[in-house]
């Protein structure tokens, strides 16, 4: 307790910036908190003490020159990597307001650098080279695999060489379709060693979204496995690649090259489908490439990857981002939200396929030169509709067994996980030891104050501090965060901002709110990481970021501040839902349905999901004289996971002979929300429907 009070003491600083960063805060500004104590979760002394950044002042002093003199704070950490050639003199410039002319932001332009050059060889000439890159586990226990930075290298340099012995050239995309291997890692570094662009595409989706992908960036090369295993049962990526390709074609986008990476342990290559002159094994042909491979230098506003991602329409968003404001964004904001050290092992559960795989498996821990696990697991577990449960093979205890072999120091999950393995008791973590843990991470989705605690006492022993990370596809890396050194969390809340970030709570006319309040959540400024564009559609990307409100970038999220200025996520405000942390567009999921031959419509929305966050709830009107049946409720559903893959499947299927619509024939979803979750007596106004009886009935009916 006296620990703890003189650490609140310690906090009552002066306020010495008050008035200067006015959407700051009491914790940042140095004046006591208004919280009682038992609401905050302070950082032992033993873990502050040897922190990066060990106190509000010490955030406030390196936040304030972030905000005051961006060109300054992040050259200056830029410097710390390998450039050919530097930047031009303006470190960045920026447009962020839509009136003003056509959005822009640039950072380290004129900079000539490559990313993958400064994960590896940068780190292996600082005397790196021996040291675990990649520590890999197999879905099997014992099937496992290590790679020093050294290695590493080689392998990528390989795979480099050969893209380019193929006419991979800068700028031209490459798709990744391929589970959680160390090929997926090597393949994205090897791109982005000759100039390539990366798009990973989870390989959870299905031929279809991956085709879709494949139509709209047109890559040189598609990059997969013939299959993975699940227990004993194979599943046939190559065969999904195959006809998306088969798509594509019929689209004019024609795919030369198809590298197949022979994934003995799930199938052998005499029963995988071939087409000669289009296919070849990876085995055959990269191991006989040298292990050296020169380096495209690029400009830091070359494009590293797409990345596609739902958003409120039905066609999936490329987000794009650039080399060098990505490259020293990813890996600061590692560094400082897990308080990396070189001795740390650092486990990101996420799959690279998403953006947290991107820049928290890959780019920003090898930045920093860490030695990271890579697990096969998810994967299988998505692709067969076992979504949410945890890592449980063998048992519910997997996750920890891997964190003793590794002596796991950081553990970055999402809360979906931490749900699902609190669920399956305490005794499965509890019978491993865990000692070597000392920070935890979460992302994805507002973590529950429940899952918050049990993750802090049960996981951590109530010793490991836990960085809520707020961030998103299109941020890069994080934006709201604790620094676990620095500042009390408050369970369930992403704290405070990362260096450089400016964020703003605004009203629904766009006027920013001070103090506690709610409303939409947005950011004032640019910052490094941030995507420049969406891939062939900048209006697109303006409409949907930057006119909402105007003179900010608009997250798509609702938040609130709390009276000490903590900031609180509370969820998505258009029509994407977050299931299990991963984003999922309701016309999507729509559009899906409506292809059904016996669909003739259908509205999606969220509802609230023990587990996984969110759940997918369609309301589905038949075609006339069509009867409900059981069938066809699983016959939509496997439309569902045909069109877009297992993951986005709907929990219900709500019959609906009639949906509620306003005269003017726009859907009524706020109603739908709340009959999806049963709360009836919540229902508002419904004297605006073209139709007010149609809520009756689908009350009546009930979900099936
Ligand atoms: O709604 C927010 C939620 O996830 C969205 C971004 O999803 P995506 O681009 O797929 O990236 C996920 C991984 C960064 C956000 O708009 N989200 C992400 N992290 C959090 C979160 N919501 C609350 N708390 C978080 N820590």
């Amino acid at each position: 307790f006296c620990n703890r009070l003189r650490h609140v003491e310690s906090m009552s600083l002066q306020p010495s910036g008050a008035g200067r960063i006015s959407h700051l805060n009491a914790v940042i500004l140095g004046e006591p908190l208004e919280s009682e104590e038992n609401d905050l979760v302070f950082p032992s002394q033993e873990f502050s003490s040897q922190a990066l950044v060990s106190s509000p002042e010490q955030y406030r002093n390196m936040y304030e020159k972030s905000i005051e003199d961006p060109a300054g704070f992040w050259s200056e950490i830029a410097s710390q990597f390998y450039w050919k050639e530097k930047w031009n003199p303006e470190v960045y410039t920026e447009n962020i307001d839509v009136r003003k002319g056509t959005v822009k932001f640039e950072w380290f332009k004129g900079g000539r650098t490559n990313i993958s050059y400064n994960a590896l060889d940068r780190n292996i000439e600082a005397g790196n080279g021996g040291k675990v890159a990649i520590y890999w586990e197999g879905n099997d226990l014992g099937d496992d695999g290590r790679l020093t930075y050294a290695e590493l290298l080689e392998k990528v340099c390989q795979l480099a060489n050969y893209l380019k012995h193929v006419g991979v050239r800068k700028g031209d995309a490459v798709i990744i379709y391929l589970p959680m291997l160390t090929e997926l890692p090597i393949a994205m570094l090897a791109c982005a060693r000759i100039g390539a662009v990366h798009s990973v595409v989870f390989a959870g989706f299905s031929s279809e979204s991956l085709s879709q992908r494949i139509i709209d960036c047109k890559p040189k090369a598609v990059i997969t496995c013939n299959a993975v295993r699940r227990g004993s049962k194979p599943i046939h990526l190559k065969e999904i690649v195959d006809s998306a390709l088969r798509e594509s074609v019929k689209n004019g986008v024609t795919v030369d090259l198809c590298l197949t990476f022979e994934n003995k342990s799930a199938m052998r290559r005499e029963d995988t489908k071939w087409q000669d002159g289009r296919d070849v094994w990876w085995q055959d042909v990269v191991p006989l490439f040298p292990t050296k491979c020169d380096v495209e230098w690029v400009d830091a506003e070359d494009p590293l990857f797409l990345l596609y991602t739902s958003g409120s329409t039905g066609k999936p968003k490329g987000v794009l981002h650039t080399t060098g404001g990505y490259m020293v964004y990813t890996a600061t904001t590692f560094k400082y939200a897990f308080d990396y050290k070189p001795s740390d092992v650092y486990w990101c559960t996420a799959d690279c396929g998403w953006i947290t795989g991107h820049s928290y498996v890959t780019y920003g821990p090898l930045l920093n030169s860490a030695t990271i696990v890579v697990f096969e697991g998810f994967i299988l577990l998505i692709q067969c509709e076992q979504f949410i449960q945890a890592p449980n093979y063998p048992d519910a205890g997997r996750c920890w067994n891997i964190v003793d072999k590794y002596k796991v120091t950081i553990f970055y999950t999402a809360p979906t996980l931490v749900r699902s393995l609190m669920r399956e008791g305490d005794a499965y973590v509890t019978r491993y030891q865990r000692k070597s843990l000392r920070v935890l991470g979460s992302v994805g989705e507002p973590i529950n104050p429940s899952a918050w605690r049990w993750f802090y006492n049960v996981v951590g022993d109530s010793r490991c501090p836990i960085s809520d990370t707020w961030w998103q596809t299109e941020t890069g890396g994080f934006m709201i965060t604790p620094l676990p050194g620095a500042w009390p969390q408050k369970p369930g809340s992403a704290t405070f901002p990362f260096f450089g970030v400016q964020p703003v709570i605004v009203d629904e006319k766009g006027n920013e709110i001070e103090g506690e309040c709610s409303g939409y959540l947005c950011i004032k400024n640019s910052w490094p990481g941030a995507f420049r564009t969406l891939y062939g559609d900048h209006e697109r990307y303006e409409t949907t970021y930057f006119k909402p409100f105007a003179g900010y970038y608009f997250t798509g999220d609702g938040c609130s501040r709390d009276k000490d200025g903590y900031i609180w996520l509370t969820g998505r405000v258009d029509d994407v839902i977050n299931v299990s942390g991963h984003r999922i567009g309701t016309a999507e999921v729509e559009s899906a349905l409506v292809s059904h031959p016996q669909c003739a419509e259908a509205a999606v929305v969220g509802v609230d999901h023990e587990i996984k966050g969110q759940g997918i709830y369609a309301f589905v009107t038949l075609v006339e004289g069509v009867p409900y049946s059981e069938e066809l409720r699983k016959s939509l559903i496997s439309v569902v996971r045909n069109q877009i893959g297992a993951f986005a499947a709907p929990d219900k299927i709500h019959w609906a002979p009639g949906l509620p619509k306003t005269r003017s024939g726009k859907i009524m979803r706020r109603i739908l929300r709340k009959i999806a979750s049963r709360q009836l007596n919540e229902l508002g106004d419904t004297s605006t429907l073209a139709d007010p009886s149609v809520v009756e009935q689908l009350i009546s009916l009930g979900d099936c």
